[in-house]
């Protein structure tokens, strides 16, 4: 593929599939693959396209404000935030297929909220070649607006870069200068699949913290994913007193598609650093372990 010549049949496909006067929405995640597509159909039909982006609560340290800046130039970007609605709906939900449930529902009902108001007559979507054969195969429901073409009575979907790889959506990207052309892929339910059990905003704060600091790290390893989680609680000491506090396991693979990983060696004094960083950032936290296990039989995602 070249990203040229790919950009230019892209953006001659939306226009014709789209046409003169229809509108279309598409929902961002803030990752490489809806970024492009935005970016593709923005370029076809300009503000007939609204980019929607929710501040679910879910996010990486900063993400929402540079995926703010980054698409700022579409004039009909809208973020909303919806950090409560995703908050309260978590409430008390512990089963990790659940907790995905709930946020894709809470997705469509926000997009359809979204779509309905510009009258959208298309949707577009950032699926890639691989979301494909994984839907295909029934893996995972990974797609968090998959209920929106039910929800909203579409006139079409829209996939510019369904036939695309990974780092072939990347290379497009810096066609455009997407700042996220090179970020570390995020899955959609955000931090809610690394804190293992209920969501909360304590431990969405911990999980935020402690994912910026194992990216930080962990960038000269170049890995696939680097990342932390919010497993559960442990004793520790922290000064004079015993502490009931969060165990937070780091994770680091390597991959090229995601399908299967291989947990990375990472030396002991990084792996020190992340820790005292951890631990001394957030008084909640008081232990720290490295994940080595590979996928399979792990998924690289604790839930
Ligand atoms: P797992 O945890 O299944 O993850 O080994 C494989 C890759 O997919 C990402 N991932 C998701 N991405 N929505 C997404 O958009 C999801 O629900 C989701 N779950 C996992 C994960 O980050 C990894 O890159």
């Amino acid at each position: 593929m070249e990203p040229e010549t790919f950009v230019k049949e892209a953006v001659t496909e939306v226009r014709e599939q789209v046409g003169e006067s229809a509108n279309a929405v598409i929902a961002l995640s803030g990752g490489v693959d809806s970024s492009v597509s935005a970016a593709l159909a923005y370029e076809a039909i300009g503000d007939r396209l609204t980019p929607v982006y929710v501040d679910t609560g879910l996010m990486r340290k900063g993400e929402t404000e540079e995926i703010r800046g980054t698409l700022e130039y579409m004039d009909s970007l809208r973020t909303v935030d919806e950090r409560e609605r995703f908050l309260d709906a978590l409430a008390g939900v512990t089963d990790p297929e659940r907790k995905r449930q709930v946020i894709g529902e809470q997705f469509v009902r926000v997009f359809e909220r979204e779509a309905r108001d510009v009258d959208a007559d298309y949707l577009v979507q950032g699926t890639i070649y691989p979301d494909r054969i994984e839907s295909e195969g029934d893996i995972k429901s990974h797609h968090n607006v998959g209920g929106l073409p039910e929800a909203v009575d579409f006139e079409g979907i829209v996939e510019p870069v369904r036939d695309l790889y990974k780092d072939e959506v990347r290379e497009v990207a810096r066609e455009f200068d997407l700042a996220m052309s090179e970020r570390m892929p995020f899955p959609g339910p955000g931090l809610a699949v690394r804190v293992v059990g209920e969501v909360t905003e304590e431990k969405l704060h911990v999980a935020r913290a402690a994912n910026h600091v194992v990216e930080e790290e962990l960038e000269a390893y170049d890995p696939w994913q680097a990342l932390a989680a919010v497993l559960g609680r442990a004793t520790g000491v922290k000064g004079d007193n015993r502490v009931h506090g969060h165990v937070i396991a780091v994770r680091s693979v390597e991959s090229r598609d995601g399908m299967t990983a291989r947990a990375q060696e990472v030396d002991w004094e990084t792996l020190q650093r992340i820790q005292s960083r951890i631990t001394g950032e957030n008084p909640e936290v008081s232990r720290v372990v490295y994940d080595v296990t590979h996928k399979p039989p792990a998924t690289i995602e604790y839930e």
